[in-house]
């Protein structure tokens, strides 16, 4: 018998379930259904706006008194500790016997309970008929904080597409040098910050960019914000991101939107470009291949529509 090493529980509602699998499909090189998501892949619950928690598998077994004997055996001390029943889809365990279950895990692990404030949280919950045993962490949600940013435009990216953007740009590795190529207040940086990528910001608007600084200050994060036109940026990444200007505050036709794209495929071979409009030809006609693509509409607004596309560098 063999089961993977997390289970993650992911959160979301209908307008994002694309956006959600194409985080999911970077991250863990499979999708999540039903909300759920078995991997090998460890990714921190805070990085994503979608994953609500993750189950990180100490013991499991097909009897459930197995696994019982299997936790008093590893002798776990924690003070503070506390202990949660998940129901999975397929669990008919009633109410009662599963505050039972929690009473008997909570007698294998020696310490206090601590119910509020636990300094550790374990879990239990039957998957197909396994029974797992394993540490919870959950979304902190700390990243909520951004929403009070002293900038932000209301054509800015909403922050659930900006922690998606930097998961699809770096596939959850933190090593990747990231770049905003069209950074703006830097909704997207913000996040890639948070959750400790290596990423740089540009943008032709000198406002903005002083803006995106101080954003970033206000929270602590250090790095480099270049007021430039993208054509102008010399360094390489390993991956960029461009939330492509949209004719709402700042103009935004084909030969703007095929300069910024052309100009950035100099600069990495790896893109994630938003757009509110099918762009499939201009990206081509850049050189670059669409590898994956999702669309997201914005909530209560049924024409707004925003495309994410993911593109490779031919050759
Ligand atoms: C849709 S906004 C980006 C919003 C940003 N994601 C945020 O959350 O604030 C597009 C940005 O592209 C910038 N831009 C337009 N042309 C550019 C160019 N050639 N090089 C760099 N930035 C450019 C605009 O100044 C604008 O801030």
């Amino acid at each position: 018998m063999q089961i993977s090493n997390y289970i993650y529980f992911f959160r979301y509602d209908t307008n994002e379930s694309e956006l959600c699998k194409l985080e999911s499909r970077f991250i863990f090189d499979k999708e999540e259904k039903n909300k759920l998501l078995l991997s090998d892949v460890k990714a921190e619950p805070s990085s994503s706006a979608f994953i609500k928690k993750r189950l990180e598998i100490i013991l499991f077994s097909e009897d459930y008194s197995t696994l019982i004997d299997k936790i008093q055996r590893e002798k776990i001390c924690a003070e503070g500790f506390k202990v949660e029943y998940l129901v999975l889809d397929g669990d008919k365990t009633a109410y009662a016997q599963r505050l039972e279950k929690l009473k008997d895990i909570g007698y294998c692990i020696e310490g206090n309970p601590e119910y509020y404030k636990p300094t550790i949280t374990y879990a239990l919950c039957c998957y197909g008929g396994i029974w797992c045993f394993g540490e919870l962490v959950k979304n902190s949600f700390a990243w909520y904080k951004h929403k009070q940013k002293p900038y932000s435009y209301s054509n800015s990216i909403n922050t659930n597409i900006a922690k998606a953007l930097v998961n699809i740009a770096a596939k959850a590795n933190k090593k990747k040098k990231l770049l905003d190529a069209c950074c703006g207040v830097g909704t997207i940086m913000l996040e890639a910050c948070f959750a400790g990528n290596n990423i740089e910001g540009c943008d032709i608007n000198w406002k903005v960019c002083r803006q995106a600084r101080e954003n970033l200050s206000h929270f602590d994060y250090t790095t480099n914000v270049y007021r430039s036109d993208i054509k102008d940026i010399s360094n390489r990444y390993d991956a960029a991101i461009i939330d492509l200007p949209y004719n709402l505050f700042s103009y935004a036709d084909d030969d703007t939107t095929s300069h910024i794209i052309e100009s950035t495929v100099e600069i990495t071979d790896r893109l994630v470009i938003v757009s509110t409009s099918d762009i499939a030809n201009l990206i081509n006609n850049a050189g670059l291949t669409i590898s994956d693509s999702c669309s997201v509409r914005k909530s209560g607004k049924t024409n707004f529509t925003r495309k994410i596309w993911v593109c490779e560098k031919n050759g």
